[in-house]
């Protein structure tokens, strides 16, 4: 499996801006041997411009941020994936530790948006990941397989269509990344709980990222791990250059 660097804007960017990084992105990419996937999720407001460029290249991927469950209804402020999926859309960010935490969002509402996202032919990116404190009490296993099973119950057996993201939410931003040892444990950890659930072979095909203060020099350590196949990148896929140095250092791991 090629690996895969997704960019997480957050609530960042003007389209503008938005399209400044793109051109410059592409412009950069262009040069490469295509040998990793790569994807970019902007606000809903800024998926029209980069889809504009994107289209032109088709080697990156467009996603989005969230997605709710239904197609249409009283949903005030949601956006539904058939919505994303008119703008061309291609995945989506579900259950990410900010929405967990400022949000409200739980891992049953995640499984029911990501079942939604499936059938709008849209690939869910589902995050999971321990607290600071869950970390130090050692409850990390307990609860990242919590979270892991919740978050897929209702989705079709044996469908191997999603990509799980392990972000421990002490590593989000902060600058100190997980070492890729501790990483590793629990990317195998996840290996095992989809293997429990969908069965070893099917588990070796789900693209585990991990994300948490991801650069560019400390990418190709984490990648050279058995069970990381890519990276859900913040605040170092802001800038084009250290996007594009990232997935280069990345992806040769
Ligand atoms: P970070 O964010 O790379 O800025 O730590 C990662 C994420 O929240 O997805």
């Amino acid at each position: 499996m090629k690996p895969l660097f997704v960019a997480n804007w957050k609530m960042n960017k003007l389209q503008a801006q938005a399209e400044e990084f793109c051109k410059e992105f592409v412009e950069i990419c262009a040069l490469k041997e295509d040998i990793a996937d790569i994807g970019i999720a902007p606000t809903f407001t800024a998926i029209p411009v980069v889809r504009n460029i994107l289209s032109e290249s088709p080697g990156i991927m467009l996603g989005a941020q969230n997605a709710h469950w239904c197609e249409n209804g009283a949903h005030t402020g949601e956006v539904s994936p058939q919505m994303l999926a008119e703008l061309g859309v291609e995945f989506v960010i579900l259950g990410h530790s900010e929405r967990r935490q400022f949000y409200g969002e739980t891992s049953e509402n995640v499984s029911k948006r990501a079942k939604a996202a499936l059938s709008a032919h849209i690939k869910p990116i589902i995050c999971i990941g321990e607290t600071e404190s869950e970390f130090k009490e050692g409850k990390t296993r307990e609860v990242v397989k919590t979270q892991l099973i919740d978050s897929l119950k209702d989705l079709p057996d044996g469908n191997a269509n999603v990509i799980i993201a392990y972000e421990p939410i002490w590593a989000i931003g902060t600058g100190l990344a997980a070492t890729p040892e501790i990483a590793q444990n629990v990317h195998a950890l996840v290996r095992s709980g989809l293997g429990d659930l969908y069965g070893e072979g099917v588990a070796r095909e789900i693209t585990i990222l991990y994300g948490g203060s991801t650069k560019p020099n400390n990418i190709a350590e984490l990648m050279s791990q058995k069970d990381i196949d890519g990276a859900l990148v913040g605040g170092a896929s802001l800038e084009p250059k250290s996007f594009a140095e990232l997935i280069a250092n990345g992806r040769e791991a």
